[in-house]
């Protein structure tokens, strides 16, 4: 298999709150249309190195590159114009806004306003949140929040997908069906970086994984890798014996 050129790059890259230094030296490599995971315990940084690549987090030195340009340090409505969405944690819907809404308002930096071919495929993935178009979206479940979330992030034709925890707050089963849209949306073409606590199930549809533990990238293999590997078993994907 030839390695895929890569479209998303963290090059030493060190972030701060503040005194508090959480990323560090971390460096990360996203191919063109790969799906890679991100994993770690509570506050290891998952978000912060999302919150990076928006340009919501600025590096006190290191640079995130995309297509071989530096966007660190970019406002983020230009980061996002070029192509990256994201899936935030606990899905940061509108919640007194309808569904469509919060849809129409994914789309806000395309220029063009043909929206509708993008419900048919939103639709066409997520029926019930056709059912549920004009709805508040504070009234819906969980699973059909984050629905609504991964349909707003998809408005904007993004070229690298950003999910932070997609599986937190959900029942097991909307858990793997959640992770099957994602192997979908990654299968038809988007390139996906996913971050999670839930070790087994990410490792299950990427094809690489990082590992990071306060702020630093202490694993980095393919993801059959990491689920062969012992130190990966005991830490992180609950097997008997493990803390
Ligand atoms: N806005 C902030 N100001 C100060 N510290 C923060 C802020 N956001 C996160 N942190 C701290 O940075 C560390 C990493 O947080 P975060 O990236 O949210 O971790 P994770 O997503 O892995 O749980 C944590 O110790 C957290 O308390
Ligand atoms: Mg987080």
């Amino acid at each position: 298999m030839s390695t895929p050129e890569v479209v998303l790059e963290f090059r030493n890259v060190n972030t701060h709150y503040g005194p508090v230094h959480v990323l560090k030296d971390v460096n990360i490599s996203i191919g063109a249309g790969q799906m890679v995971c991100l994993l770690g315990g509570n506050a290891s940084g998952k978000t912060t190195t999302l919150k990076t690549i928006l340009g919501m987090v600025v590096p006190t030195t290191g640079e995130v590159v995309l297509d071989g340009q530096v966007i660190s340090g970019l406002p983020t409505a230009e980061i996002v114009g070029r192509g990256i969405s994201m899936v935030p944690e606990n899905r940061r819907l509108f919640k007194r806004m309808t569904v469509r809404e919060n849809l129409e308002i994914g789309a806000y930096l395309r220029p063009d306003a043909n929206l509708e071919a993008d419900y048919e495929h939103i639709f066409s993935m997520f029926p019930r949140v056709k059912e549920r178009l004009n709805q508040k979206a504070g009234t819906l479940s969980g699973g059909e929040q984050q629905m609504v979330a991964v349909g707003r992030a998809l408005m904007a034709h993004p070229k690298v997908l950003l999910m932070d925890e997609p599986s937190m707050g959900l029942a097991p089963l909307l858990v793997a069906q959640n992770f099957e849209i994602i192997r979908q949306i990654n299968e038809a073409g988007t390139t996906v970086f996913v971050v999670e606590q839930n070790a087994n199930m990410a490792l299950s549809i990427a094809d690489h994984g990082y590992v990071l533990q306060t702020g630093q990238i202490v694993l980095s293999d393919t993801a059959d890798a990491l689920l062969a590997n012992p130190q990966m078993r005991e830490a992180y994907l609950g097997e008997v014996g493990g803390p």
